[in-house]
C-alpha cells in the first residue's frame, strides 16, 4: 500500500519547523512511499572536499555532473578542490571555474583557491585577489612541504579572514608508496605509504597555526596519530578542525583487493586507525565527514593497485554507506551524522544554518538496494563500495527553497 508523505509523522523530521512546513505545503502530497517505509527529513549535507575536474579534466567529471551527483545525494553545498587546469591561483584562473559554476551547477559549488602557484609549492598564489570568491586556500593533492611558505600562507590567509585547508603529506615519505604501509602491503609485495607522511606535516602545521593564529582545517585524516594531534590542539584552544571520509571509517587495509577502486590518497589504513577515527568522531576530535570525491576515467582506474590513479568517487555512496554501516549498526546516531555532514561544516565555513537557507532532504531510510556504479550520475565509477547492500535513498533535495532532485521511491 502506498501513501502520500502528507501523512508523515512529525517524529521523523530532524529539520526546523519552518522547513517542515515548507515541505508539507509544497511537496508532501506529491511524494508517495509504501506504508511501511521509514522516511526522515534532514538538513541537506555540505561536503567540504570534492574534486569536480573542471576546468581541465572534464573527461573525469564536469561541474555539471558532479553537482548533479551531489544534488541526487542530498547535498546543498560542495566545495571544489583546486587541482585543476588552470589551477585557481589568481583571479583570472579562478574566474574560468566561477563562470562554469554559474552556468552549470544546480546546487552551491564553492571553490577553494590554491595556496601556491600551480600547486607547485614554490610561490604563493594571489590569495588576496581570490579571497572574495573562495571558502579557503588549499593545495589539495600535494603536501606543501616548504615550512616558510606555509607560514607566509597562514599569515596572509589570517589577514584575509580565511582558513588554510591542508592536504598533509610529506612528499619525500611517499617514496613510491600507494597503499597503507601495513599487513596487506607486506603480504602482497606492495609499496606502502607510512602514517608519518600524514601526521608529521600535521604536527608541523599545528605549530605554525599556533604561531600565526591562522584558522586551520586538515583534509581527509586517516591515521590514529592525526586524531590525537588534533584532539590535543583543540584542548589547547586552537582554531583547528578536520575531516575524514567514509572509506576510512568503514574499511581497513584488510579489506583491500587487487583493484584500482581500492586506491586513494591517503590510503585506507589499519584497524587501529579506523577505531581511532570512530572515537574521534564521537568525542569531537573530528568535526566532519567529507567525501574526497575524486573521480577518474575507467581506464585510469583499471591499472590495479600499483598503477591506477589515486581517488574514488564518493558523493553517491556517502550517506547510504555511513547510514548502513555506522548508524544501523549503532556506532553513530543519526543526530551525530547530521552534525558531521551538515551542521559542523556549515558552522566552520560560515554558511547559514540549513533552516535559514531552506536546505533540506527527504530520505527513504528503509529503501534497500545494491550499490551499482552504472547508475551513478558522476562520471567517476570507481568505488570500493560497489556491490554493497545499503539502505537509504534520497527522494527529494531542496536547496535554497528549490527542488534540485526528485527521486523515485522503489
Ligand atoms: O586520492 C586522492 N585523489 N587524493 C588526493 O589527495 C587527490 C585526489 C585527486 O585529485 O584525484
Amino acid at each position: 500500500m502506498e501513501h502520500s508523505l502528507k501523512a508523515i509523522p512529525d517524529y521523523n523530521s530532524r529539520i526546523h519547523p519552518n522547513c517542515f512546513q515548507d515541505f508539507q505545503s509544497r511537496f508532501a502530497s506529491s511524494l508517495t512511499v509504501s506504508s511501511d517505509s521509514n522516511v526522515m527529513i534532514i538538513p541537506s549535507f555540505v561536503d567540504v572536499h570534492v574534486h569536480l575536474r573542471e576546468p581541465g579534466f572534464f573527461y573525469k567529471e564536469t561541474i555539471k555532473t558532479g553537482a548533479q551527483a551531489a544534488a541526487k545525494s542530498g547535498y546543498s553545498h560542495i566545495f571544489s578542490m583546486p587541482n585543476l587546469k588552470p589551477v585557481p591561483d589568481s583571479y583570472e584562473h579562478l574566474k574560468e571555474q566561477l563562470d562554469i559554476i554559474k552556468r552549470d551547477a544546480r546546487i552551491n559549488v564553492l571553490p577553494y583557491g590554491s595556496i601556491t602557484v600551480g600547486e607547485k609549492g614554490q610561490v604563493l598564489s594571489d590569495l588576496a585577489a581570490m579571497a572574495p570568491y573562495v571558502v579557503g586556500f588549499s593545495d589539495d593533492g600535494i603536501g606543501l612541504n616548504d615550512e616558510d611558505l606555509m607560514r607566509k600562507a597562514m599569515i596572509t590567509a589570517k589577514s584575509l579572514g580565511l582558513p588554510i585547508v591542508a592536504h598533509c603529506e610529506d612528499m619525500s615519505l611517499r617514496a613510491g608508496g600507494y597503499i597503507h604501509d601495513g599487513s596487506y602491503a607486506k603480504a602482497h609485495g606492495h609499496k606502502g605509504i607510512c602514517s608519518e607522511s600524514e601526521w608529521q606535516p600535521i604536527a608541523r602545521d599545528l605549530r605554525l597555526a599556533a604561531e600565526t593564529g591562522c584558522s586551520y582545517h586538515v583534509c581527509h585524516i586517516s591515521t590514529k596519530e592525526s586524531v590525537d594531534l588534533i584532539r590535543k590542539a583543540k584542548a589547547a584552544g586552537m582554531d583547528v578542525t578536520c575531516e575524514t571520509a567514509p572509506h576510512y571509517l568503514i574499511l581497513t587495509d584488510e579489506d583491500l583487493q587487487e583493484d584500482g577502486r581500492f586506491k586513494m590518497n591517503p590510503p585506507i589504513r589499519s584497524r587501529a586507525d579506523r577505531e581511532a577515527l570512530l572515537e574521534g568522531l564521537s568525542d569531537g576530535a573530528i568535526d566532519m565527514i567529507a567525501t574526497d570525491h575524486a573521480p577518474h576515467s575507467a581506464e585510469e582506474k583499471s591499472r590495479g593497485l600499483k598503477d591506477s590513479a589515486m581517488g574514488i568517487t564518493g558523493l553517491e555512496t556517502a550517506f547510504p554507506m555511513v547510514y548502513t554501516k555506522l548508524v544501523r549498526t549503532g556506532i553513530l546516531t543519526m543526530e551525530q551524522i547530521i552534525r558531521l555532514m551538515s551542521e559542523n561544516p556549515r558552522k566552520r565555513f560560515h554558511l547559514p544554518p540549513a533552516e535559514e537557507s531552506m536546505d533540506y532532504a527527504v530520505w527513504e531510510l528503509s529503501a534497500s538496494y545494491t550499490i551499482n556504479p552504472d547508475t551513478f550520475v558522476s562520471l567517476g565509477k570507481a568505488t570500493p563500495f560497489a556491490g554493497e547492500q545499503v539502505y537509504g535513498r534520497c527522494l527529494l533535495n531542496v536547496v535554497s527553497g528549490q527542488p534540485v532532485w526528485k527521486g523515485e521511491a522503489k
